[in-house]
């Protein structure tokens, strides 16, 4: 006989994205719908140990799905790490009753939550836990798409594209860097997204001859006379990038680190209902008695997913979409655009 689960909590983990709201609010809104309590555990990790929480009803979200951040905060917890850690954590579950756990965040958060898991089922408790994938990067391997990913890209088109109206009036190159620590999603999506002359992703090693020099002398042949090259922080430092261009093309490149900025702002509408979806499920497959899944999407669907199983899973990267940035960019047109 499955154990009821009647109170569960809720907390966000590693770096924010926007949309963590959202998917807070989906939990404890279906949470509430379903007859289960809700307790909210601000700071991740680090507040479950600490015992940094606070009981949720439904106006405990109200007026937060149009807002970036997440009203829970986040940490990065280094004693959660070590079983001391997650003993201490475990007590306060068992503290609180807790049946359940969703945990909004990106890889790391999920293999914290099945490894507190696992030493709750090896001290006689039960605690099922539910992970949400949430981080501008869109580098969770189990899922086709992350929280965050949709809005920090529009976010970096909206700067970029303001950036080319300066760097088209003083008929200059610009270089980029998107955030993107190990994963070129943002970068290729943007760099498509605004016309790039060139894309540089860490899943691609970097050959500056071929990928920048030549690309920019083929678009000033055909005419064009701005240039922009959008590097993802993992394929390398816009500044050190910025530099050879200055020295091997004879270019006076200006360089901007978007940073932080496209971890804000308030979450698109993608955003608002990929994580209102995922929170519903991941309650309700707690509810069903499923624990240990990770909400995932899986081409447009969205699918709960073993967390052993899916913490393994890799992702193809879509290098076809290199191809046609390379198609779109590669005759460089005479027209103002790109
Ligand atoms: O959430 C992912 C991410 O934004 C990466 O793209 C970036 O490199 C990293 O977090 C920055 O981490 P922090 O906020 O700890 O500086």
């Amino acid at each position: 006989m499955e154990k009821q689960v009647k109170r569960i909590g809720v907390l966000t983990s590693g770096g924010d994205a926007p949309g963590m709201n959202a998917a807070v609010r989906a939990v404890v809104r279906t949470a509430i719908c379903k007859g289960v309590e809700c307790v909210g555990i601000r700071r991740g990790w680090n507040g479950l140990i600490n015992s940094d929480f606070f009981p949720m009803n439904a106006g405990s979200v109200s007026h937060i799905i149009d807002k970036g951040g997440t009203i829970l905060y986040t940490a990065r917890s280094e004693e959660f790490r070590e079983p001391s850690g997650r003993a201490k954590a475990l007590d306060v579950c068992k503290l609180l009753g807790l049946d359940g756990l969703v945990a909004i965040g990106g890889d790391g958060t999920f293999r914290g939550a099945l490894a507190l898991s696992r030493q709750a089922a090896e001290a006689g408790h039960s605690l099922q836990v539910v992970g949400i994938p949430a981080t501008i990067d869109n580098d969770i391997g189990c899922s086709h798409y992350t929280i965050g990913f949709d809005t920090a890209c529009n976010t970096a088109v909206e700067c970029i594209d303001k950036l080319r109206d300066t760097m088209q009036s003083h008929e200059r190159c610009s270089v980029v860097e998107v955030m993107g620590r190990h994963a070129g999603y943002l970068a290729l999506y943007v760099g498509i997204a605004v016309g790039a002359t060139a894309v540089l992703i860490p899943e691609r090693s970097v050959d500056f001859e071929r990928d920048i020099a030549e690309k920019i002398r083929r678009a000033r042949l055909a005419g064009t006379t701005h240039f922009m090259v959008v590097v993802a922080e993992g394929a390398g430092s816009a500044v050190e990038i910025g530099n050879r261009i200055r020295e091997e093309i004879g270019l006076d490149p200006r360089v901007t680190v978007l940073g932080h900025i496209q971890r804000g702002g308030s979450p698109t509408a993608r955003d608002r209902e990929t994580a209102s979806r995922m929170g519903y499920e991941a309650v309700t497959v707690l509810t069903a008695g499923r624990g240990n899944r990770i909400i995932a999407t899986q081409d447009g669907r969205i699918v709960d997913l073993d967390m052993e199983e899916a913490l393994q899973m890799k992702k193809s990267f879509p290098m076809d979409r290199y191809q046609i940035l390379e198609a779109l960019t590669s005759t460089g047109s005479r027209s103002e655009g790109d």
